[in-house]
């Protein structure tokens, strides 16, 4: 068995025999609320697997650069080895969750535009939110990755909101994590997973929760809403 050199809440990353190559293995662990409850779901991290290799795959295809080189099997994927910028970019087109709680803005809104943020991705500190020159102080990353991150994002959002709306999902709100490909001169490359771990999706139709917001608010069937999200984006990828 190859080396465990990083084991995360979601995925295990182990060495390969190639220095610029990691396996990112999907773990069954449900976490939420910085690990205070977990649970676990046997065949959840199958399903992440499948869902963040298919999207991965869509946004390629236009145009966004990821870590994904390819699928292995079930639950593991082949990927570059970036150095993570310690940020989670989240993007949000309507509002809930953390927005609705820090600001009041009402559960359900639709924002006026999407809405890019920056949390510190700590553990320790609980991932607090960040602004630029939060990002910059702390040396987390540059002044040009900082417009790349956005830019990069609210791209994704560009290409999955539509895509979304054409399987009856409505996009709320998602977080993607970028690396730095060292072999290639430090570019941001898209890298951890796009899941019903890592974003919100409300059936277009019945408003159901179909992500991790049926573990974090104990509405059941978290296996069931991610099984029914692979199938709507196997209808069209
Ligand atoms: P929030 O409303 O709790 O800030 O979450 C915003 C989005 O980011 C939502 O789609 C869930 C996702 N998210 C993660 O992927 N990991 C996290 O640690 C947190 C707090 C949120
Ligand atoms: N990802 C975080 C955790 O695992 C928080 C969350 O997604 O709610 O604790």
């Amino acid at each position: 068995m190859n080396e465990l050199i990083y084991e995360g809440k979601g995925k295990k990353l182990f060495a390969t025999e190639n220095a610029s190559e990691l396996v990112a293995e999907f773990k069954d662990d449900l976490t939420a609320f910085n690990a205070q409850k977990k649970s676990q779901e046997a065949g959840k991290g199958a399903l992440n697997a499948a869902i963040s290799a298919k999207l991965f795959g869509l946004l390629a295809e236009n145009g966004v650069e990821t870590h994904l080189i390819k699928p292995l099997d079930e639950t593991r994927h082949l990927v570059k080895k970036v150095e993570i910028v310690p940020i989670e970019v989240v993007v949000r087109n309507v509002a809930t969750g953390s927005l609705t709680k820090r600001l009041g803005i009402a559960e359900g809104t639709k924002l006026d535009f999407t809405l890019v943020e920056f949390y510190y991705k700590n553990d320790d500190l609980g991932d607090p939110i960040l602004n630029d020159d939060h990002a910059l102080l702390m040396k987390l990353c540059n002044a040009k990755e900082i417009e790349i991150l956005k830019q990069k994002a609210r791209k994704i959002n560009e290409i999955l909101l539509p895509f979304f709306a054409k399987v009856g999902l409505n996009l709320i709100d998602f977080k993607v994590e970028f690396g730095r490909d060292h072999n290639a001169g430090g570019k941001l490359l898209l890298a951890d997973e796009i899941s019903p771990d890592s974003c919100r999706f409300w059936d277009a139709k019945s408003g159901e929760k179909l992500d991790k917001d049926r573990f974090r608010q104990d509405l059941g069937g978290v296996k069931v809403a991610y099984e029914e999200v692979l199938r709507r984006i196997q209808g069209v990828l």
